[in-house]
């Protein structure tokens, strides 16, 4: 019988010599920021758990609370016989949080952005998509059978172009991160929405980043600049801030409606567990209450962002918030500085292609609320050692 897949250990081998192979290690988390690997405590500055959220006490005990009431799976999706009271409380709760009128909940974040777009259009219309968009935005366009315009970053007069030309589509859809999760920066929110408005177009924006982070209240960039009433859907997800799992989207009811019936991911997964529900409201519920939560993660943001400009690291310019991402151009540089930084104690991702375009290979720091200033001091330090000033 021939060997299956024979193609495989060359195209793996040519990963590796390109430093592109991805390699997996179990990572154990620690309160305060921290995580084991290979038995050594690091600071772990690769996660998303912007607030601290995922492992906190009154969390994890709402989770608890939930298992012993329902066990650990939903057994069904949600509109066969998965759709538990811990849902219906977890839609109401992001109803509210993000002051809308409906919820509706998927089982990630991923699936959220698919589902989401291939519900919206269809091969009679044109989504535009911002070229660096996460891989769920790129792919629920794709999926979708739209006819796809990507533009350059941030790029608004390419945007405008391709909107005029398609000024024949049945619906035209523009799409963008709220942040762009690999630089920390913020789409240019209002000008999407001023151009949606001049060519009747929607925009859909997905706030993973945003959600818990920015804003007033921690309803994401949207709400920070004022805008959140002219996008007509934000996509959220329960995996970062809120520190859990699965993604939303709140909205009006008619929108919500519709998802239900037409979002395939939804229709056809299996529906959250109960538990991750619970966890997930218990984690709304300190966003809510607990800005001082958020005003903690943008001192950590502020202190670090001050050092590195004092050491002349050059950070991208345009990133705010958490996500500072510092480029060192070849993927074997960014692993080598990965492993530098590990050895000083401090756990940052080193992020190459396909997430990011050739020649772009960086780390990425993300910060949370749980660090206090010695994991901060100790980042610093070890990035003063490892990263080369221009
Ligand atoms: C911008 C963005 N959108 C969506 C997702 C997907 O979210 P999830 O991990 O919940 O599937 C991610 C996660 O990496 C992301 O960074």
């Amino acid at each position: 019988m021939p060997t299956p897949f024979r193609w495989m250990p060359d195209e793996l081998a040519a990963l590796e010599r390109a430093g592109l192979r991805r390699n997996r290690r179990e990572v154990r988390p620690l309160p305060d920021g921290a995580c084991e690997i290979d038995g050594r405590r690091l600071w772990n500055f690769a996660s998303n758990d912007y607030l601290g959220l995922a492992g906190d006490p009154q969390v994890v005990a709402a989770a608890h609370a939930a298992i012993a009431d329902a066990g650990v799976g939903a057994r069904a999706s949600a509109l066969v016989a998965g759709r538990t009271e811990w849902h219906a409380w977890l839609e109401q709760a992001l109803a509210r949080f993000e002051g809308q009128e409906a919820a509706i909940l998927f089982p990630t974040g991923y699936a959220a952005n698919v589902g989401t777009i291939a519900a919206l259009v269809d091969e009679n219309d044109t989504v535009f998509c911002d070229r660096l968009n996460h891989a769920s935005l790129i792919d629920g366009c794709r999926l979708s059978g739209a006819k796809l315009r990507v533009f350059r970053h941030s790029e608004l007069e390419t945007l405008e172009r391709e909107l005029h030309k398609a000024a024949d589509s049945r619906r035209r859809l523009i799409v963008s991160d709220a942040v762009f999760s690999m630089d920390g920066n913020i789409a240019p929110l209002r000008e999407l929405c001023d151009l949606a408005a001049r060519f009747e177009a929607d925009v859909l924006v997905d706030e993973a980043h945003g959600t818990g982070v920015f804003g007033e209240r921690g309803r994401g960039a949207c709400e920070q600049l004022g805008i959140a009433d002219r996008v007509a859907v934000r996509v959220g997800t329960l995996s970062k801030a809120i520190g859990t799992l699965g993604g939303f989207v709140a909205g009006p009811q008619s929108l919500i409606d519709w998802l239900w019936n037409k979002a395939r991911p939804q229709v056809f997964s299996t529906a959250l567990p109960p538990v991750i529900c619970a966890a997930a409201v218990a984690a709304i519920e300190f966003i809510r209450s607990e800005p001082e939560r958020r005003k903690n993660l943008w001192n950590n943001c502020e202190f670090v962002r001050r050092e590195l400009a004092q050491l002349k690291i050059d950070v991208s310019a345009n990133s705010v918030g958490p996500i500072i991402p510092i480029r060192v151009g070849d993927p074997d540089a960014a692993v080598a500085a990965q492993q530098k930084l590990e050895e000083r104690g401090c756990l940052v991702a080193a992020i190459r292609p396909p997430t990011v375009p050739q020649g772009t290979s960086r780390l990425r720091i993300s910060l949370s609320a749980a660090h206090d200033e010695s994991a901060l001091k100790q980042l610093v330090a070890a990035l003063q050692e490892v990263v080369s000033v221009p």
